[in-house]
């Protein structure tokens, strides 16, 4: 995979959960923050957040759905757990 690689840092004494959805967006869970690769960090607010793979949202890292009008060829954004 090429492309986009970004670190999700977990929440304190947890593990993050990383859960591709086929043509979508990539779940995170337990996750207190993303870190891409030029090092910004994006806070997570919520338990569970939609990461885009498509690379056409409008609120990147962010899914906003647009993968489900203009087909997510999987361009290359991948997420790891992080520390
Ligand atoms: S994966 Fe949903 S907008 Fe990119």
């Amino acid at each position: 995979m090429t492309g986009r690689v970004l670190r999700a840092v977990p929440r304190p004494g947890d593990d993050v959960s990383v859960s591709p959805c086929a043509g979508g967006p990539t779940l995170v869970r337990r996750a207190v923050a993303l870190v891409d690769d030029s090092g910004v960090e994006h806070p997570v607010e919520r338990p569970v957040v939609a990461v885009c793979t498509c690379e056409r949202s409008q609120r990147l890292p962010w899914c906003d759905s647009t993968h489900k009008v203009a087909r997510n060829t999987g361009s290359g954004v991948e997420v790891v757990p992080g520390t």
